[in-house]
């Protein structure tokens, strides 16, 4: 029996919430480490009702487009309208633009920026589309390679596939978590991750490269 996109939100909230709690009782702040897109907005607004010392809580982005924050597309955006609001709204926000035109040219200071952060993150929260792409590691992009190879913490990413570049957590920062959850949903993601899983080529399918670890999959029709 599967549960509602809605019930499937709140019992993610629940569990990013506990996990938040129990890392500030040991440590003074914790990272926690958002995707963007369209199905984690239930998610931000369940979260967003539970009362966490927020001020004591770093949220950041496994990517972003190189977009003003007030554009539609703006992962920060997203945050900042759909879980930074009421008691969540004292969280520090760590956006992974800069003032820079490019992503390769401000790469640099978003990187120092994030690697300031408490980690290991508490928790990394993935998506994944249709074609097998997590944060910004997408199959068609040139700097695939790079950013699940690297040591850096984020990698500029230009992508056929997508109308604006972008800037990623590489795959060896987005590992340095307690917990990493997979939040997807509907019919065709499913087939995706099962072909995902039943496969090792990471660069057709990046989402494989969090498959080995330890994974919450958190899925709903
Ligand atoms: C982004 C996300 C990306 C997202 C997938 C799924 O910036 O778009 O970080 O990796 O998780 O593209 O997006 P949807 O939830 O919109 O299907």
């Amino acid at each position: 029996m599967s549960v509602s996109r809605e019930r499937l939100a709140q019992q993610l909230a629940e569990s990013v919430a506990e996990a938040l709690r129990t890392d500030l009782v040991r440590q003074e702040r914790a990272l926690l480490v958002l995707s963007g897109g369209s199905t984690p907005v239930p998610f931000f607004q369940a979260l967003a009702q539970h009362d966490l010392p927020w001020e004591r809580v770093d949220v950041s982005l496994a990517d972003e487009r190189w977009v003003a924050d007030t554009a539609d597309d703006s992962n920060a955006r997203l945050v900042r309208e759909h879980l930074l609001t009421g008691a969540a709204a004292a969280a520090n926000f760590v956006p992974l633009t800069s003032n820079d035109a490019t992503p390769e040219q401000g790469a640099r200071v978003v990187g120092e920026r994030v690697e300031r952060l408490a980690w290991p993150a508490s928790v990394v929260i993935l998506g994944m589309g249709g074609d097998g792409h997590t944060a910004s590691l997408f199959p068609d992009s040139q700097e695939l390679g790079l950013a699940l190879s690297t040591d850096d913490v984020v990698v500029a990413v230009r992508t056929p596939s997508q109308p604006q570049p972008r800037i990623t957590l590489s795959a060896g920062r987005l590992h340095q978590a307690r917990r990493h959850i997979l939040h997807l949903t509907g019919e065709e993601k499913r087939a995706v991750l099962g072909r995902a899983l039943a496969g090792d080529d990471v660069r057709e399918l990046p989402i494989r490269a969090f498959l080995a670890c330890p994974l919450a999959i958190y899925w709903a029709p």
